[in-house]
């Protein structure tokens, strides 16, 4: 009789604390879907997929590759910024009057929606860079 009460409130135990973490854990993503991810998460997703081209101080590579830091297209409208991370680059640019025509890979596919708003909130306020920073729904939203 005991063990069976015990059981029985172990069940309803386990049921509650599941309940309340899928409560939170849907509340944890809309906020994730409202607000701009983490630089600090961008960070190493930066030095991981970004750094070997753009370098770790966000200069670049002059004529190879360009700057980010106090780069206006990384500052400006976020649709471009995503776009340009999304789906990649290929053709003329040019940033404080170098000009550059390599390929920057797309990186769809191959970071998550997470790390693709965590990176780009990132290299959006590093360095001089002082724009607000993206949100996984703002990525998803653009193709
Ligand atoms: C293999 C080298 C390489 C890597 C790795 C790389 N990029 Fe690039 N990136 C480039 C090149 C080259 C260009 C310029 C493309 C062109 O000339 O059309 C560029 C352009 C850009 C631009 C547009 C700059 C402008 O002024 O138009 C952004 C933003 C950018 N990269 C962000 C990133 C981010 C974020 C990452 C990491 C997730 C990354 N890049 C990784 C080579 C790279």
């Amino acid at each position: 009789m005991r063990l069976a009460l015990s059981i029985l409130l172990l069940v309803a135990v386990a049921a509650c604390a599941k309940g309340s973490n899928s409560s939170a854990g849907a509340a944890a993503s809309a906020a994730a879907e409202k607000n701009p991810a983490s630089a600090s998460d961008g960070g190493g997703v930066y030095s991981a997929n970004c750094s070997s081209c753009h370098q770790a101080n966000g200069q670049g590579v002059p004529g190879a590759f360009p700057p980010l830091d106090g780069n206006p297209t990384v500052t400006g409208n976020p649709v471009a910024v995503i776009t340009i991370v999304k789906n990649g680059l290929e053709g003329r640019v040019v940033v404080s009057s170098q000009a550059y025509s390599g390929i920057m890979p797309r990186w769809k596919g191959l970071l998550s929606d997470e790390q693709l708003a965590s990176v780009i909130t990132y290299i959006r306020s590093a360095w001089k860079n002082h724009a607000p920073g993206v949100s996984v729904a703002d990525v998803q939203s653009v193709k």
